[in-house]
């Protein structure tokens, strides 16, 4: 199916016995240039919306039922308002989490009626997930005129994430499926969501995602237990220093005194995470200066950490980014997202490219028994309304 408001808009009114026109909404997936597993510390991210997205097409209707059609699975689910619960089939989750995540905020919305389209790819951890919930509560937000921010928006999806699909996850990939901007990375401050865009200009290059293929939603347990380490380490620290909040007040010096004699490996996750950090501020400044060989250095840094330190990659990742270094044509590499599958985000020369993938290919599949799928990507706007609300004419 393409994706377009038309053709949302007309499928829409095949499926569903509903005379009313929907409004419908896109909402892109991200790509993260640098700082990675820092979101849920509080530090910052330097991530982009992409030109792949969640679409929604939505009706209001007059009871308090859900409906919902998912063009990829073909499936239905029917539900109401009332008994909201997490379901065995995830894709309905990211949809329902929201709803449930409106009404405990004391946000009065009503039943609706609802298509979900996309191309983001699944697991391949791009944000397929944040990137439906920004599509469904940017759409229902319009639908029953709730003058919710985009900021706040943000919140509620990632507390959709938290309840619906048991992930703790941060507030990046939300941030970034609202907020993004064509041809700019956001320079995220993940505590107080002070934001600035920076242009990004890479000369000839292009952003290539290797996608292992190995689906990456079984990692969730790995992600939480993560997220537990770094909290621990931080409490260690503030119990000698109170006014230590978050991984992002902590120094390397605090790591040595306070943390790394109770437990080397909370000690050797926060100290990636307090590395990381400074790496994304220091590449911000080779953004700023168009210093792309700067910038490709830091994020083959940044692998090696999540690699050796943080241990969130796994064999099919580092192969894809140890075949591309030493590559003239590649700049930077490295696993990007929650790890343990999904893709690598690599800087390369446009022209190389095609003879990248091809020799990459084969090699991939003989090491690891999996297919390669590789997307070039465009840096593009956030959540948009793509079409209005009609009234319904007698
Ligand atoms: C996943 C989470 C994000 C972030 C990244 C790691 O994508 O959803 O909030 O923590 O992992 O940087």
């Amino acid at each position: 199916m393409k994706l377009n408001a038309d053709s949302m808009a007309e499928r829409f009114t095949g499926l569903f016995d509903d005379p009313a026109e929907p409004l419908v909404v896109r909402s892109p997936g991200r790509v993260n240039l640098i700082g990675e597993h820092t979101d849920y510390n509080e530090g910052f991210v330097l991530p982009a919306a992409i030109d792949k997205a969640a679409w929604v097409a939505v009706t209001r209707r007059t009871d308090n039922r859900i409906l919902l059609f998912a063009e990829d699975y073909h499936a239905r689910y029917d539900t109401a308002l009332t008994t909201l619960t997490p379901t065995d089939i995830h894709w309905p989750n990211y949809i329902l989490g929201v709803a449930d995540q409106l009404q405990k905020s004391g946000i009065t919305i009503g039943g609706f009626t609802l298509l979900l389209a996309g191309d983001i790819p699944i697991g391949a951890g791009l944000s397929s997930s944040a990137a439906v919930e920004c599509a469904t509560l940017f759409a229902l937000n319009e639908l029953f005129e709730l003058h919710l921010s985009k900021a706040e928006m943000a919140h509620i999806a990632q507390k959709a994430e938290h309840d619906f699909a048991g992930v703790k996850c941060g507030v990046m990939d939300m941030f970034t499926s609202l907020f993004g901007k064509k041809d700019q990375v956001i320079n995220l401050d993940c505590r107080s969501l002070f934001y600035e865009y920076l242009p990004l200009d890479l000369k000839g290059y292009k952003l290539l995602l290797l996608d292992t293929n190995l689906n990456h939603r079984l990692s969730s347990s790995a992600y939480n237990t993560r997220r537990q380490q770094c909290e621990q380490g931080v409490a260690w620290v503030r119990e000698n220093l109170p006014a230590v909040a978050a991984l992002r007040d902590i120094t390397g010096d605090m790591l040595e005194k306070f943390v790394k004699d109770r437990d080397p490996l909370i000690y050797q996750r926060c100290r990636y995470v307090v590395e990381e950090n400074h790496r994304l501020l220091q590449a911000c400044r080779d953004l700023r200066n168009g210093d792309i060989r700067s910038l490709g250095k830091k994020m083959f840094e940044t692998h090696e950490g999540l690699s050796k330190q943080y241990e969130v990659s796994c064999p099919e990742l580092d192969f894809l980014v140890e075949a591309v270094k030493g590559n003239e044509d590649v700049v930077g590499a490295r696993m990007m997202g929650g790890g343990f599958g999904g893709c690598t985000i690599n800087i390369v020369k446009e022209e190389a490219i095609e003879k990248l993938v091809d020799s990459l290919r084969p090699a991939y599949e003989i090491a690891t028994g999996l297919p390669l799928t590789d997307y070039v990507v465009s840096v593009e706007n956030g959540t948009e309304l793509m079409k209005k609300r009609e009234p319904v004419h007698a």
